[in-house]
């Protein structure tokens, strides 16, 4: 029998502790919580019978085809259809520049696996998405974050910092639309300043795009990849899910960027999941060509601008100003940002609002290094109306007895 397991585990691994949003999980089983906490998009939105039909149709036709291995890179037909999309939003790319992903955080987990030593440097925003922090924490990479501003990351203090490094970070990663956890938009100018400091301190930009249809106000600004390519330039890499804007359980995304990334990025896969199901790719395809994608967008933003706006305007009422907490006001996506007085821990606070039968995520998860404790990430996109309003009242309960 082995004695000692740990002493066998990779050096990187073996204090590698995973998702740390994961652990409060298991807290949220009692049905009376309401719960403000997942990523979750609302199973109202799934597109029920598009989604019936495509596969009734793709197992009368393909069966065997569906339920066999598939190419590394992705489904030939599927990448078209996702050139086309982007076509859209500006990007134009080759099949070459595009390779399947089994999700995001698949996603996340290539572009780790390709750039990072233990030891290399990353920059990133503080607060950002944790599940990013996770992929990338499997390389043990030394991670510089950067407070976020209002209009997205404070590209002085990203120029500051570079200029004062001995080592030359191997990517920034930015969540530029209606980032997870805060909300915020990155505005047109620091998207173009970040593409400046691309630029003159040669480092990639990982730009991380799921929420980007999701917007509900506002006018829509150009991705850093477009704005890239506007400038001839190769600097950004894109990673794109399909887990927002049409089911999570699938776990299709893709990532985009220059041939030599991609190849790359299409041999680790190779090695770490092979393939992503061809029964997935197809039913994404069906998504993107068949299903009217611009309707089932446009009922996906008034489903959850109306919940946004139910959470909104309930803080007014119960948080007023002399209860010193304050919150962001995103113009899309499915999370925002509460700030608390900084003499409130939201992960104590998490387990005092539990008997308050209401749930959200402490911040702490969102920093790659130094977390600042005061914080919370609520989700908007998952509980009813009716219980995002009564989520509200029980969380200024809560944090009263706590003032
Ligand atoms: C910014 C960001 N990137 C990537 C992902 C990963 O999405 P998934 O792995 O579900 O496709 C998420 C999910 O919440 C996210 O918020």
């Amino acid at each position: 029998m082995i004695k000692d397991w740990k002493s066998k585990y990779s050096e990187i691994m073996k204090d590698f502790e995973g998702y740390s949003i994961g652990k409060i999980f298991k807290y949220l089983n009692n049905p009376e919580i309401i719960s403000l906490a997942g990523g979750l998009p609302s199973p109202d939105m799934f597109l029920k019978s598009g989604m019936r039909k495509a596969s009734e149709k793709l197992l009368a036709d393909n069966l065997e085809k569906v339920f066999q291995y598939s190419s590394v890179p992705g489904e030939v037909d599927f990448i078209r259809a996702i050139i086309e999309f982007l076509k859209r939003d500006d990007i134009h790319l080759e099949a070459e520049n595009v390779v399947i992903t089994s999700s995001g955080q698949h996603g996340l987990d290539l572009t780790g696996r390709l750039f990072l030593n233990p030891g290399d440097l990353i920059m990133l925003d503080r607060p950002t998405f944790a599940g990013a922090i996770v992929a990338f924490q499997m390389q043990n990479p030394q991670i510089i974050g950067i407070d976020i501003e209002a209009d997205g990351p404070n590209v002085d203090e990203y120029r500051k910092k570079l200029q004062k490094m001995s080592k030359t970070p191997k990517f920034i990663y930015v969540v530029p639309d209606f980032q997870n956890p805060t909300g915020i938009t990155t505005s047109l100018k620091k998207r173009e300043t970040l593409l400046d400091l691309s630029y003159e301190f040669d480092i990639p930009i990982v730009e991380d795009s799921p929420y980007r249809d999701l917007r509900y106000s506002g006018t829509s600004i150009p991705s850093i990849f477009s704005l890239d390519q506007k400038r001839k330039g190769k600097n950004v890499i894109g990673l794109y899910t399909f887990s927002k804007i049409f089911c999570p359980g699938i776990r299709v995304g893709f990532n985009i960027g220059p041939k030599i990334v991609i190849e790359k990025m299409s041999n680790i896969k190779g090695g770490n999941i092979l393939n992503t199901p061809k029964y997935n790719q197809d039913l994404c395809k069906a998504f993107l060509t068949e299903m009217d994608y611009d309707a089932h967008m446009e009922k996906c933003r008034n489903y959850y601008s109306e919940k946004l706006n139910v959470f909104l305007q309930t803080m007014e009422k119960y948080f007023p100003p002399e209860m010193g907490v304050t919150w962001t006001k995103p113009e899309g996506g499915l999370f925002l940002w509460v700030s608390l007085p900084e003499k409130i821990d939201t992960m104590k606070l998490f387990y005092e609002a539990i008997k308050f039968k209401v749930a959200f995520v402490p911040g702490d998860a969102f920093y790659g290094e130094n977390p600042a404790k005061n914080h919370m990430r609520i989700n908007f996109s998952f509980a009813t109306k009716e219980q995002i309003a009564e989520a509200v009242k029980r969380l200024s309960d809560c944090v009263k007895a706590q003032l």
